[in-house]
């Protein structure tokens, strides 16, 4: 939540801030700003509510070339939307931008006698405001005098007045990536931007401070000692940040999804079975477990859903998916012979992260499932599966989906072969099966057309069901969380046998109802459920197996998907969801890519 930016060399850095931002705006949208050092040598700030095109407006009266500056776009946690609270926010000497919260604030206020002065509501104007106190004149002392002070997440970048071109940044949690090329030093929340002006950079070690100019970036301990982090290369370039001709990146990254399957699967493969050594990931951990937990947030704990519907039978082992900002709370049963398996696109996610430190600290031994590289859950787990869906930029998860369900399947496979419950030629055919979704989900984006059409009797209601049994339950999750979260219809799923116990009392006239049943062993079962909710009314659209016998009459509509192994059929489907949801908000005139109170990664609490 947030984006920060700074920048100081040679290039225009009102260009190099904004560009940055715009990056970076799918990590918060409700204000932007940004701080640099004028032809006067003095710190200017602009900040407006809105996006951050309103920022670009403002900034264009700025006629001086400015070559140092940072930049912020906010996702507010303290304090309202105003353009009181949107960052940057100054106190004397200090100019900061923030990403996280800042927890003992409050206490902070006290300890420092803010409260009269405080102009925000926000916990990063307390920050400035202790710094500030404790400025000295020497950044880096006063910095490592500030650090042990806060408690919470956090990465800021600082200017202080009294020494122009110079940027200061520090994280705790909170992401920040940096790096010194030709054209000076860049630090921001994420690689997408830094990749216009180079592709490497070193993740900021925590609890470490970047001094930046323009012609060096250095990185000192808590005792002052310089240290050199590790420098990594990002493989993918700008191209892969933009929209290439796609209105919107939502449907760009679900166009990406049959590359990103392979990407992700093809180069694990040896004689056609999983192969995780070039992943360092040791058969050990697949055959001393006695339990599985699975832990993620939102799109990814439904793709930790879709695992355990297949991972428990097959493998005859207890497997659990949990919500990750509840698996904190639950005194979760775990120990030595776990094996936590955490999932997240960003690897950055606050709760997620959480759970991941408890599992270890219990015991388990985590595997994660990250798509981002050098991400902190990536870099605390014992062992990583990278997805290579490239960067997501649309708040709705898409790509990111296909592949982690990709990945999973493929622990899934290598688990089972492991422990003995395939044999190598169930484990090929296995993996054969999952390949062949990839021209089952290609089939599917070619069809988004159809799927525009179908989709247009349920864009003025205010609410949508998804059913489905087993399998298809999980995946209704997914679907259900797509629509409501850009579309903002309510949407809800459930186990398609649980609706008569209450919630078919919401089915009547007209109400959409998007009904799954791609599982042949219970097809007849959910077909029972869909001619329920036909009875009382409802607008049935039903997705089945192509070779599916479906009554006439039985739906509104019937979207067919390629006939499919069960345990497959998520792939395809994911492919319609995203698209029904993809569509009903184009057509609703929203914002696809950036809706309401929302923000791509969540690093709060
Ligand atoms: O980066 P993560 O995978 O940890 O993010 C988890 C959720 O915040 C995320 O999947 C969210 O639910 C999606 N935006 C939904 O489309």
């Amino acid at each position: 939540m947030c984006g920060i930016i700074g920048y100081t060399g040679p290039l225009a850095a009102k260009n190099v801030l904004l560009n940055g931002l715009s990056q970076l705006e799918y990590r918060g949208y409700d204000s932007a700003g940004i701080a640099f050092f004028g032809a006067d040598q003095k710190v200017h700030v602009l900040k407006t509510v809105g996006k951050v095109a309103r920022l670009r407006d403002l900034c264009a009266g700025i006629q001086e070339e400015i070559h140092c500056g940072i930049g912020h776009t906010r996702w507010a946690t303290h304090g309202g939307v105003t353009a009181e609270n949107a960052h940057p926010h100054q106190a004397g000497r200090v100019t900061m931008i923030h990403n996280g919260i800042i927890e003992n604030y409050h206490q902070l206020t006290a300890d420092f006698e803010l409260e009269e002065k405080l102009i925000s509501q926000t916990d990063t104007e307390v920050a400035a405001r202790v710094l500030d106190a404790l400025y000295d004149g020497d950044p880096l002392a006063s910095l490592r005098r500030f650090q042990p002070l806060l408690k919470g997440s956090y990465s800021f970048c600082i200017l202080f007045s009294d020494h122009p071109g110079e940027i200061y940044a520090l994280r705790n949690v909170s992401p920040l990536v940096a790096a010194y090329t030709h054209s000076g030093s860049i630090v921001a929340s994420d690689l997408t931007a830094l990749i216009p002006y180079t592709k490497k950079y070193v993740v900021v070690p925590e609890d470490r401070v970047v001094k930046m100019t323009p012609y060096r970036m250095a990185f000192y301990d808590e005792n002052g000692h310089e240290i050199q982090p590790e420098i990594l290369e990002v493989n993918w370039d700008t191209d892969a940040a933009m929209k290439n001709g796609f209105p919107h990146f939502m449907l760009k990254e679900i166009h990406e999804q049959p590359d990103a399957m392979k990407n992700t699967i093809l180069p694990r493969l040896t004689r056609g079975l999983p192969d995780f050594s070039e992943d360092g990931i040791p058969d050990q951990i697949f055959a001393d477990c006695s339990q599985i937990r699975i832990v993620a947030c939102g799109t990814a704990m439904h793709a930790g859903m879709v695992a355990r519907a297949i991972m428990e039978p097959l493998l005859r082992i207890p497997v659990l998916v949990s919500v990750a900002s509840e698996f904190r709370y639950e005194d979760p049963l775990v120990d030595s012979r776990t094996l936590a398996i955490v999932i997240s696109q960003s690897g950055e996610t606050i709760d997620t992260l959480a759970a991941l430190r408890l599992s270890k600290k219990l015991g388990a031994s985590v595997l994660s499932v990250v798509n981002v590289k050098g991400s902190t859950i990536a870099r605390e787990s014992d062992y990583v599966l990278y997805t290579h869906a490239g960067p997501e930029i649309a708040v709705a998860s898409t790509k990111a989906y296909s592949v982690q369900l990709a990945a999973l399947y493929m622990i899934i496979c290598r688990m089972a072969l492991v422990r003995g419950k395939m044999t190598e030629q169930d484990g090929c055919a296995f993996m054969s099966d999952l390949l062949d979704v990839i021209p089952a989900m290609e089939s599917m984006i070619q069809r988004k057309e159809e799927i525009r059409q179908l989709v247009r009797p349920l864009v003025d209601k205010p609410d949508a069901f998804f059913i489905g049994r087993n399998l298809d339950y999980a995946f209704s999750l997914e679907g259900a969380l797509k629509l409501k979260e850009i579309s903002y219809i309510h949407a809800d799923a459930y186990a398609a046998g649980e609706l008569k116990h209450g919630t078919i009392a919401l089915i009547a006239d007209q109400v959409p109802v998007v009904a799954l049943a791609t599982q042949d062993r219970i097809f007849s079962k959910t077909i029972s459920n869909v001619r329920e909710v036909k009875a009382r009314g409802a607008y049935v659209i039903l997705i089945a197996k192509e070779s599916a016998a479906v009554d006439e009459g039985l739906a509104d509509v019937c979207i067919r998907i390629p006939d499919l192994h069960d345990r497959f059929t998520v792939f395809p489907i994911a492919v319609v969801l995203q698209l029904i949801a993809y569509y009903a908000s184009l057509l609703k005139g929203l914002d696809v890519d950036q809706p309401r109170n929302l923000a791509k990664s969540v690093t709060v609490e």
